[in-house]
């Protein structure tokens, strides 16, 4: 088995074991922070993951809610400021495979290395997204970007 091969397996796995996460009859709060803190504890180079969800008062900032990792101070961010913030603003996935290089950053902790967010979208619309923090400089391959993208649909079709 090569890493690649380890990486595909394992997230065939947890998207099983989100699958059922999200077919669970508990309620939606503790659904998200389940999912938070399983790919947080399965994922060697996660972590750090987070939901920022698109206040519905103003349709321009998001808010932290619910996370798995050490708290930040960024639990409200503005479309446009930050990765999370041109995530919003573009309504595209972006992956920071080092963010010492990426300018409109807003660091949560010296250790973060990289980051990838990826939207969530419900009838059209940007409605959230998930953030993910990595130790690492240039984790993220193909192979996360696919299931995060999968991860964040299949949570679409439950909100
Ligand atoms: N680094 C993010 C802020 C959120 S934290 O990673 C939890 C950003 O630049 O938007």
């Amino acid at each position: 088995m090569n890493e690649r091969s380890d990486k595909k397996a394992l997230f065939r796995r947890l998207e099983t074991e989100i699958d059922e996460i999200l077919r669970s009859s508990r309620p939606y709060e503790e659904v998200l922070q389940a999912v938070c803190d399983l790919l947080k504890e399965s994922v060697p180079h996660y972590d750090w993951v987070g939901f920022y969800f698109v206040d519905p008062k103003n349709g321009n900032e998001l808010v932290l809610d619910p996370f798995s990792g050490e708290p930040t101070e960024h639990v409200r961010i503005k479309f446009g400021e930050g990765i999370c913030g041109q995530a919003a603003e573009t309504r595209n996935i972006f992956v920071v495979q080092d963010v010492s290089k990426e300018n409109n950053y807003l660091s949560c902790s010296p250790e973060v290395r990289s980051e990838i967010v990826v939207p969530i979208f419900k009838d059209g619309e940007i409605v959230g997204e998930l953030d993910i923090d990595s130790h690492r400089i240039n984790p993220f391959t193909d192979e996360d970007r696919e299931f995060l993208e999968k991860i964040c649909e299949m949570i679409s079709e439950v909100l």
